[in-house]
């Protein structure tokens, strides 16, 4: 046990970079809400990822942004969309950079909502969100398959829908996609942190909440059945989201999973500090070093942060 007392070093190997990507050319937008990051069409996106190669970080997570939706999210899954042509121009120009995807509907469906609904078109209120779960779990898989087929190293299902892992691991293995890894969106809780991601994703719910398909954040024990599940199903990766204010969570899966941990230091967690720093509140390169350390330090061995690229700077520095 005496590693566990040793000092805490983050690595460029800890870190995931998440990018956001949405159809069109030669487009790299800001996003309101979202300090530092952008919205890329895929050939900026594929230039972009010169400098994570040159900074040495060997992985990251693609979000696609459609320009149409649909009740079904049906343009997630459609043949070549924006995700599909990103990770082929990745693969042809980085083939080692490991490239992971969300799976995931609520970018792609009108009402937000991360899977397809039970009650399509209607208002419903918040109780009343109700997900179709075999019709999701068939649209991740497509979805998947067709993320696969482009090329991806792992797939990333986040809708927390029932058995979602299986679904896209019998589905890849139909396929002969048997090297297509899965990492697992296991723990992720309702959680407050999410505001700028769906400024930039565009995936505010059109009405009710997500806490019919994610977690209440009073909760732990059903955060560790969450994890055993997925394990069971088959995913490569489990994690935790978000990050900073579940350490406890972190901490109690690293003790007592043996697949390799994830945790997702999310949109949210990142704006307080970028933005406390542009008020002169704290120094942005202490403050980030000191929370990646404790999410390190907590028991991820992996770390989903949009402060990727900097904390690969600070590292050249050093
Ligand atoms: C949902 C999804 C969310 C995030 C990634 N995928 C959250 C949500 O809107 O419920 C959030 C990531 C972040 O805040 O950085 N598919």
């Amino acid at each position: 046990m005496a590693e566990k007392y040793m000092a805490i070093n983050i690595q460029k190997n800890d870190l995931i970079y998440p990018y956001f990507v949405s159809a069109g050319k030669d487009k790299k937008v800001g996003i309101k809400l979202f300090p530092g990051q952008f919205r890329f069409s895929p050939d900026r996106l594929i230039e972009d990822v010169d400098e994570i190669g040159a900074l040495g970080i060997g992985k990251i997570l693609l979000f696609g942004i459609p320009d149409s939706k649909d009740a079904r999210g049906s343009s997630g899954y459609a043949k070549n969309n924006a995700v599909s042509a990103t990770i082929k121009g990745i693969k042809k120009r980085f083939p080692r950079l490991i490239v992971m995807t969300d799976v995931c509907l609520c970018a792609y469906t009108t009402h937000g909502h991360c899977g397809i609904l039970r009650s399509q078109g209607r208002k419903v209120t918040r109780s009343q969100v109700k997900i179709d779960n075999k019709k999701t779990l068939k649209a991740l898989a497509q979805m998947a398959l067709s993320h696969a087929e482009a090329g991806a190293d792992y797939v990333a299902p986040s809708a927390m829908a029932k058995g979602q892992v299986l679904a896209i691991r019998e589905a890849l293995d139909a396929q002969d996609f048997k090297n297509t890894k899965i990492m697992g969106y296991s723990v992720k809780y309702a959680s407050n942190f999410y505001g700028p991601f769906r400024d930039a994703a565009n995936s505010f719910p059109a009405f009710g909440d997500r806490s019919a398909y994610q977690l209440g954040f009073s909760d732990s024990a059903l955060a560790m059945k969450e994890i055993a599940a997925d394990i069971k199903e088959g995913a490569d990766i489990v994690m935790v989201k978000p990050a900073l204010a579940y350490l406890d969570i972190i901490k109690e899966a690293a003790s007592r999973f043996r697949v390799p941990l994830a945790a997702y230091n999310v949109s949210g967690e990142y704006a307080f500090v970028k933005n406390g720093a542009s008020l002169g509140y704290w120094n942005e390169r202490k403050m980030v070093i000191e929370i990646i350390t404790s999410i390190k330090r907590a028991g991820a061995d992996l770390i989903i942060t949009y402060h990727a690229k900097n904390i690969a700077r600070w590292l050249k520095e050093r």
